[in-house]
């Protein structure tokens, strides 16, 4: 258990994960939950301080999401963000109502840094606003801390009672000051230490996971992946040879990617755990055969997956643990029932029905992607496999637009790993987000020497994102497109011709299946 936590209740606004980052950013340890968790459960939890969130409600309709008015009297510091400031304000008896003009967008706000949330923080500072409603009257016990031209309650404060509200949104970056306020609440409001680190996390997972498994059996389907891998790596820090990784090679991972991982986990690599490879590759090949359709390759590659796991699980007997690398951004928004950031056929699913096993380990579950790849450095784990970029489950096959060969594979890993030399040499490898080769299906006519060509078309795409669920496409330069383009025309026998994708997402998608 954490040492102190600040506890952010989620009324539906769009910046629920932002805040829980911020803080966590400001080291100190944070959780998100829906807004009517129960008030037994706060107090068990026993936060330093609650965060309520925005939300898309009016607070003045029947159904509006609502929290316990008890929360107020736990003697809790609380803070309450656009909807959240709203919430409070009316639940105690102020007034809300629809403004006279709508704000949104970057606004000038007059505070009062003489007050503890604003210490430090200009007197007049930009910030984030969002509303058609607002505070006309803050309850009785508040003093107002901060307008705008609009806003006669932009802020407002119950010091006695520990109570804070602003209109805006001090976790988005336009909000110029915003870290600071909330800085200042979780210090000087909170009292938090601000300690949180990421190797007390490793550390303190690290004792857990012993203390859990005992002596147990532990079974980790390893795919080479960022959030697997530390898993397996927590994991076997932890329980050593206790723990079983099975990484099944589909054939359908880049250029030598099998052996890369096998390194790092095998028995020449540094860890102390029991590795098993599955070099399944005929196997995914021979089914794949003939199938043109993207949805139809994703099952058949999932259901593979899952029978050739299987079987190695039937090798290894019963297991008492299986390891998932859930991260938080996928336990959020499970949890507070909302639609899944990845869409489902993105996951190869159906693992823990295949298996034996007693209970499940998520020790990422508490984090975020990049918190993931901190504690992947801090367990020493090489930076090429932390700073690793997304890659489906599906691999290659939805990189190879119809039928599936081994020929195609070899074509696209070839072109992938040149494309993936380039960025590197011109160090933008870290400035896409995602990038790499694909082959069309599509076969044009070249010349190479004196002879003629009939050959593969392929497509080389990089994009920059932040969610993987929008993209635009990166402006690269012209000279690395030129050099990726004659590299992959002269060594990749069977590819004539380069193409690069410059189309976003949407109305595209990331990748080409
Ligand atoms: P799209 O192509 O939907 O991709 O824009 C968004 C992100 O998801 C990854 N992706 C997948 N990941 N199984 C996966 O595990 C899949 O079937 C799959 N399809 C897309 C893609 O690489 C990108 O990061």
């Amino acid at each position: 258990m954490q040492s102190e936590m600040i506890l952010v209740l989620d009324f539906g606004g769009q910046y629920n994960q932002l805040i829980a980052r911020r803080v966590r950013e400001l080291n100190v340890y944070c959780e998100v939950h829906p807004y009517n968790m129960p008030i037994e459960k706060i107090r068990e939890m026993n936060p330093k301080g609650i965060i309520f969130t925005g939300g898309p409600s009016n607070v003045c309709d029947d159904d509006a999401p609502r929290c316990d008015k008890e929360i107020f009297e736990l003697g809790i510091p609380v803070l309450g963000i656009c909807y959240g400031a709203q919430l409070m304000n009316y639940l105690l008896g102020g007034k809300v109502a629809t403004a006279p003009v709508r704000e949104y967008g970057h606004t000038e706000v007059d505070v009062d840094n003489g007050t503890v949330l604003f210490k430090h923080v200009s007197s007049k500072t930009v910030c984030w606003m969002s509303h058609t409603v607002y505070i006309a009257e803050a309850a009785p016990g508040f003093t107002v801390t901060a307008t705008t031209k609009v806003c006669p309650v932009a802020a407002a404060q119950n010091v006695e009672k520990g109570l804070y509200c602003v209109q805006f949104h001090p976790e988005v970056s336009h909000t110029v000051e915003g870290n600071k306020m909330l800085e200042n609440f979780l210090k000087r409001v909170c009292k938090c230490q601000c300690d949180w680190k990421m190797d007390s996390f490793v550390e303190t997972s690290i004792r857990e996971i012993r203390e859990k498994v005992g002596n147990g059996k532990v079974l980790c389907a390893l795919s080479g992946g960022v959030d697997s891998s530390v898993a397996a790596v927590l994991l076997s820090k932890a329980v050593g040879k206790q723990l079983t990784c099975v990484f099944v090679d589909h054939g359908l991972l880049r250029k030598h990617e099998g052996d890369e991982v096998e390194a790092v986990f095998g028995p020449e690599g540094p860890y102390d755990l029991n590795f098993v490879r599955v070099n399944a590759q005929e196997r995914f090949y021979s089914k794949l055969a003939g199938v043109e359709e993207p949805e139809k390759k994703r099952k058949i590659i999932g259901e593979e997956f899952i029978r050739v796991f299987e079987e190695e699980a039937k090798k290894i007997g019963a297991v008492d643990f299986l390891v998932q690398g859930t991260i938080y951004p996928d336990v959020i928004e499970s949890g507070l029932g909302k639609s899944a950031v990845i869409k489902s056929h993105h996951n190869v699913g159906g693992l823990p029905d295949c298996v034996d096993f007693k209970e499940i380990i998520e020790p990422l579950r508490l984090l975020f992607k990049d918190e993931v790849r901190k504690a992947g450095l801090e367990l020493g784990i090489p930076e090429n496999l932390v700073f690793r970029q997304p890659f489906p489950g599906p691999g290659l096959a939805i990189r190879i637009i119809g039928e599936v060969t081994a020929e195609k594979v070899r074509l696209v890993q070839d072109a992938d790993a040149i494309f993936r030399q380039e960025m590197a040499k011109a160090g933008l490898d870290r400035n896409a987000n995602q990038y790499f080769a694909a082959l069309t299906n599509m076969r044009s006519v070249g010349c190479m020497g004196d002879e003629r060509t009939y050959d593969y078309a392929c497509v080389i795409r990089a994009v920059t994102t932040t969610d993987f669920m929008t993209a635009e496409f990166a402006e690269l330069p012209w000279s690395l497109i030129g050099r990726v383009s004659s590299r992959i025309v002269n060594e990749v026998k069977g590819i004539n011709r380069v193409l690069y994708d410059c189309t976003g997402k949407p109305p595209a998608t990331i990748e080409l299946e």
